[in-house]
């Protein structure tokens, strides 16, 4: 199987799964317990139908939308992820590149493997900072300084990864940082002899956001302990207020589901909000955003920009999420597969090919542009 061969996600699915080794294909391909929440993400929504207009003269069709003052030329944005080199060498830079030439934004995470200042020097599009709390606040002030003078767009805060999640997928097969292989684990990494030569012939494997402040070297520790020995599960919403206030910018809450959440949210002065539950892999459970998006719209939506994420394989994901009134939608494993079979080649052609699909979809369904999608264009089954 080839890039030119793959022509949805599931394609790219496999081919990533043909090229990288066991453990690093479940890391990303997993979820928490018994994964019941990264199913629905996707199945929810199919239980809902578009209702098409026709004959509404849509020879053009206009896709951007401006989320938290940024225009993006997609409604779509690549969704932070941590750990990107280990799936691809090209890792961030393949993503930033890609999302830049498609005029879209993209997040570097917390545990990104390339410096959130070497991308953003490198591209204009807007770029998110993913941000975890951690027990040490003067840590916690430092990072956002520091991404404060990389001049970074929008500061992302994820709030669902207190502890992190039981991904039993990777107790099974030794994945963590630094690697702990059950001897199953070794023999999948033998077994992909390809992986292991671009990793060990490009720059050294980092974290380039945390390595002056955590040592992952060695027995050090490892990225589960990093969850529960450094983040702050005593966080509230005076700290997030404080963290708002600190920033004093564009900022967003990523992985919240209640309505009470959200309404705090535009309380303490968020000017986004990103409904999601991390792709199934921390609260197995959890609501599906999509489920959950029409209730958070109608209560703040005149008051922050709502997104969402989850699930999201198709141009009619996007579309029906944009109708029942979210501003964005993110992807995860959308573009992360591509990027693990192929780098930035693979993002590039994933996201022309979700572009292609929103255009067509748009056409389908008689829209020039994002505005003109609403509820009316939905049933529910
Ligand atoms: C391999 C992987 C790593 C992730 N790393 C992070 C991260 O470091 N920070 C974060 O906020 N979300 C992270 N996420 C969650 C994504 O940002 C996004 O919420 C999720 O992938 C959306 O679900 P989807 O993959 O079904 O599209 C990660 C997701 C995956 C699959």
């Amino acid at each position: 199987m080839r890039l030119r061969h793959c022509h949805n996600f599931h394609d790219f699915r496999e081919l990533a799964r043909q090229r990288l080794p066991g453990p690093v294909f479940d890391y990303i391909d997993g979820a928490a317990d018994d994964e019941a929440t990264y199913r629905r993400n996707t199945e929810s929504f199919e239980r809902c139908d578009l209702v098409p207009n026709v004959l509404r003269g849509v020879d053009a069709v206009d896709l951007s939308v401006t989320i938290m003052g940024q225009r993006l030329a997609l409604p779509v944005y690549c969704s932070p992820t941590a750990l990107q080199r280990l799936f691809h060498h090209e890792g961030e830079r393949a993503v930033a590149a890609a999302a830049a030439k498609f005029g879209t934004m993209f997040g570097v995470s917390s545990l990104g493997t390339v410096s959130l200042e070497e991308v953003r020097k490198a591209y204009a599009t807007p770029q998110v900072y993913q941000f975890y709390f951690h027990k040490d606040r003067g840590l916690n002030r430092a990072m956002l300084q520091r991404a404060k003078e990389a001049n970074v767009d929008v500061m992302m805060l994820t709030v669902d990864s207190i502890t992190g999640g039981n991904r039993e997928r990777d107790l099974r097969t030794g994945f963590s940082i630094p690697f702990r292989l059950t001897m199953a684990g070794m023999l999948e990494f033998a077994r992909k002899p390809m992986w292991g030569i671009n990793y060990v012939t490009h720059e050294r494997f980092s974290m380039p956001q945390l390595d002056a402040h955590v040592d992952f070297g060695g027995d050090a520790l490892s990225i589960g302990r990093y969850f529960t020995d450094m983040l702050d599960p005593s966080m509230t919403w005076d700290d997030v207020a404080q963290m708002v206030r600190d920033w004093d910018g564009q900022f967003c809450l990523k992985g919240i589901m209640s309505v009470d959440d959200t309404k705090r949210a535009a309380a303490i002065g968020c000017t986004g909000i990103v409904l999601s539950n991390h792709g199934g892999r921390q609260l197995d459970g959890s609501r599906a955003a999509f489920d959950q998006l029409a209730e958070v719209v109608d209560a703040v939506g005149d008051r922050l920009d709502v997104m969402m994420d989850g699930g999201v394989q198709r141009g009619t994901h996007v579309l029906k999420a944009l109708s029942l009134g979210a501003k964005a939608v993110g992807l995860g494993r959308y573009y992360l597969f591509p990027l693990a079979a192929a780098g930035q080649p693979g993002v590039e052609r994933a996201l022309g090919l979700m572009k292609t699909e929103l255009e067509r979809d748009m056409k389908l369904m008689g829209c020039r542009t994002i505005a003109e999608l609403s509820r009316d264009n939905l049933r529910f089954r």
